[in-house]
């Protein structure tokens, strides 16, 4: 492995800079937002470690994020982010809890930004990042004043779209990397990859799985278990079952809650069918669904009845560390490919 001096080490910091200064941290790597997982401990433990950790809001009431927030400050003085999900009924409060703290970084993920968030929330003065899922959605935000974007492919864990990280890297640097930052996110547990990543225009990159069985993380060790355990095709997407009710697919490995999973788009398909509940209020019951699913699993520790949220990088956790040696490990794996990149 290279050390901090070596011409790798060099060469990744150069790669870096751009995301470090956007981000505010020494390196250019997220921790990714996960439900119930990236609670105040992940979250300042991965800022404190020099990365840049995310507070997923989630389904968390205006009040209880106002906690979460106050509460990680109180851990890390460093920066760190929110992500918001847009179908949040309540998102414009979210979005004044945040800015009641002056977080700097907000990250809106499931969808556009909808009317008046990205106002709100680039009026006091917060960095707002976006998901990209395609070329044209990538440029459309841009053109709205979005001040960076994940790029995340389907091998991530959690809610995925429908194309590889590879080929959303592809179509997407080259055209828009010189135009703000873009960190690359879905299936990344090595550094090696970072190292592709970076050397293809990214400013950084996302991770999410890799960070799961972290030392600080508050997930059950039954959920920590069932990662170490676990091989990439062990984490598969989920299957609709119905084409009227459209839901995005979620990448967790395989278990009883998948067939939990079938009854309730049946059981909402049917309300759909009766009349019962209008489209926006059944794809929030499948939200609220997976929600209460994550929780029992990582919460909980029900890995067969709850949902086991995990990206095709699993198979490359192999055991529960600190943040600070996940972190220095990616960084020595990717010195150490852009050191080779020299001879
Ligand atoms: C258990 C779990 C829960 C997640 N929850 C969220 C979430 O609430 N909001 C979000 O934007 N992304 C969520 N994600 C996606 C991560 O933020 C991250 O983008 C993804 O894990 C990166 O891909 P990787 O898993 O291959 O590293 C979740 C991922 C996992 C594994």
């Amino acid at each position: 492995m290279t050390t901090n001096t070596s011409i790798g080490a060099e060469r990744l910091a150069r790669r870096m800079a751009r995301g470090c200064e956007f981000l505010g941290s020494e390196v250019a790597i997220l921790c990714g937002a996960m439900s119930w997982v990236s609670e105040r401990h992940l979250v300042s433990a991965m800022s404190n470690a020099g990365g840049f950790g995310l507070i997923a809001c989630g389904a968390m009431s205006p009040e209880l994020l106002d906690k979460e927030i106050a509460a990680t400050k109180a851990l890390t003085s460093k920066p760190f982010g929110v992500n918001l999900i847009t179908m949040h009924p309540q998102l414009l409060e979210l979005i004044a809890v945040c800015k009641q703290h002056q977080v700097t970084h907000v990250v809106l993920a499931g969808g556009l930004p909808p009317a008046g968030s990205l106002d709100a929330i680039k009026e006091f003065g917060a960095k707002l990042i976006c998901f990209a899922p395609a070329l044209s959605l990538a440029k459309k935000l841009i053109r709205s004043g979005v001040d960076a974007l994940v790029v995340e492919g389907m091998e991530a864990g959690g809610h995925i779209g429908p194309v590889s990280t590879s080929v959303l890297a592809q179509e997407i640097l080259p055209e828009v990397s010189e135009q703000v930052p873009v960190f690359v996110a879905g299936g990344i547990g090595r550094g090696e990859a970072i190292a592709g990543y970076l050397d293809m225009g990214a400013a950084g990159v996302q991770l999410g799985t890799r960070f799961v069985c972290a030392t600080e993380s508050i997930a059950h060790a039954n959920f920590k278990k069932a990662f170490i355990r676990a091989s990439a095709r062990d984490a598969t997407a989920s299957v609709q079952i119905d084409p009227r009710l459209p839901v995005i697919p979620v990448r967790a490995l395989k278990n009883a809650a998948g067939e939990l999973f079938t009854a309730k788009q049946r059981e909402v398909a049917q309300l759909l069918d009766d009349g019962k509940v209008e489209m926006m209020e059944a794809q929030l019951q499948i939200e609220h669904y997976w929600a209460g699913a994550l929780r029992r699993a990582v919460i909980d520790g029900d890995v067969e009845h709850g949902s086991v949220m995990a990206g095709q990088s699993v198979g490359m956790v192999k055991k529960e560390e600190p943040v600070a040696e996940i972190i220095a490990t990616l960084m020595a794996e990717a010195a150490h490919a852009l050191e080779k990149r020299a001879a």
